[in-house]
């Protein structure tokens, strides 16, 4: 048994314009009926586990339940936080809270914001995660990778010597490397990308923290201390929060961690980071075309259009992504994708 705990606090930027501070990537129908949150808790309906804990920030509280609420998931905890910590602190969080009655459950970390395909690979690859995390290591689930990407994190991974299982122990764990190191990384053929997604123990994770961040453990501590029940939300004690650092896993714990071990996960994953990825994992017409929505077009090629509130047309384009929505239009390049992160930087900027 294991205890999901699920981060959806991120604001996934890189979907500017239909993913927005008031409804975040995670929240959103991308892909299918369902938002991304929802089709990650969906995902863990076959597996034998514990209720899950929500972890996001409070101004998406009531989206948060109602979303929960759709799909019958009504014994989650939903722990808010007053501002963004980034991951190593959402993850402290959780861990202090689920080990509030004295348990020391495992905790299947889950990213609210990524596509996975094939199930039962899945499933497979956590229960092979659940016996290491069982064991006191900290696992990470590895993607064989395909392009040198800098936003990801790259995990250096040995087989583990007359083991029957496929965990295999990490060597080097690197968040986010720069293009040359990536590339080097993906041609060595040794490294993985890290998924986003882990598994350890709750006390393992804190002593970890403990070791490398005290001051970041005290603070969540502290938060945890304070915190109060609101309705059917646990909401952590503002001012101790606003003391911590902000910093991911990765940063944090990851990449020091002497204890790390890395699953494999070949399961059609994607974390959607972009509308490059979402046409990458979507089906596609005869031309290549990724077409979402009211959408009419002429001798076009590798587009993504995607039409929110009106007719979209477009005659003799290739290769670029259209979104549609109600206050706003984006037209890219699909090699440039990438930077509609800057557009949105220029946007908080101008207020
Ligand atoms: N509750 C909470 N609070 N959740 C958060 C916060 C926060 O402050 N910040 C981010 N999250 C959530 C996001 O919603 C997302 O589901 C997950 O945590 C990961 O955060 P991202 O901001 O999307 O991380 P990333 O994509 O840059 O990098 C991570 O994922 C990559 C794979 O997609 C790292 O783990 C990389 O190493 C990894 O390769
Ligand atoms: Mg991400």
């Amino acid at each position: 048994m294991f205890v999901p705990v699920v981060m959806a606090g991120g604001t996934g930027s890189r979907l500017w314009p239909l993913s927005r501070q008031l409804s975040p990537k995670q929240f959103l129908k991308l892909d299918g009926d369902k938002t991304m949150l929802q089709a990650t808790l969906e995902r863990l309906a076959d597996l034998s586990c514990e209720p899950a804990v929500l972890i996001c920030n409070e101004e998406h509280r009531f989206m948060a339940a109602e979303q929960l609420r759709h799909i019958g998931v009504g014994d989650a905890t939903i722990l808010l936080e007053p501002e963004g910590r980034n991951t190593a602190p959402a993850i402290a969080l959780a861990a202090i809270q689920a080990m509030c009655d004295g348990e020391d459950p495992v905790l299947l970390v889950l990213p609210a914001d990524h596509l996975i395909q094939d199930q039962p690979a899945f499933q497979a690859a956590i229960g092979i995660a659940l016996e290491q995390a069982e064991a006191g290591r900290l696992v990470t689930f590895g993607i064989q990778p395909s392009c040198p990407e800098t936003g990801y994190g790259y995990v250096k991974a040995a087989p583990v010597h007359g083991n029957t299982t496929v965990a295999l122990q990490v060597a080097e764990f690197v968040e986010k490397p720069d293009f040359a190191t990536a590339q080097a990384y993906v041609d060595s053929n040794d490294y993985f990308w890290n998924s986003g997604m882990f598994m350890f123990r709750a006390s393992r994770y804190l002593a970890e923290l403990e070791a490398f961040r005290p001051q970041m453990l005290h603070s969540c501590r502290q938060a945890i201390a304070g915190a109060k029940q609101d309705l059917d939300f646990v909401r952590v004690d503002a001012p101790a929060f606003a003391g911590c650092a902000s910093e991911s896993i990765d940063y944090a714990v990851m990449e020091h961690t002497e204890d790390a071990v890395l699953v494999p996960l070949d399961a059609g994953w994607s974390d959607v980071g972009s509308w490059s990825a979402l046409a990458d994992v979507s089906a596609k017409d005869a031309e290549d075309n990724v077409l979402k929505g009211d959408v009419l077009i002429k001798d076009c090629q590798g587009i993504l259009a995607y039409a929110e509130h009106r007719l979209v047309a477009a005659i003799g384009v290739d290769d670029l992504v259209i979104v549609e929505t109600r206050d706003a239009v984006l037209v890219a390049r699909k090699d440039r994708v990438q930077d509609v992160k800057h557009i949105v930087e220029e946007l908080e900027q101008q207020g």
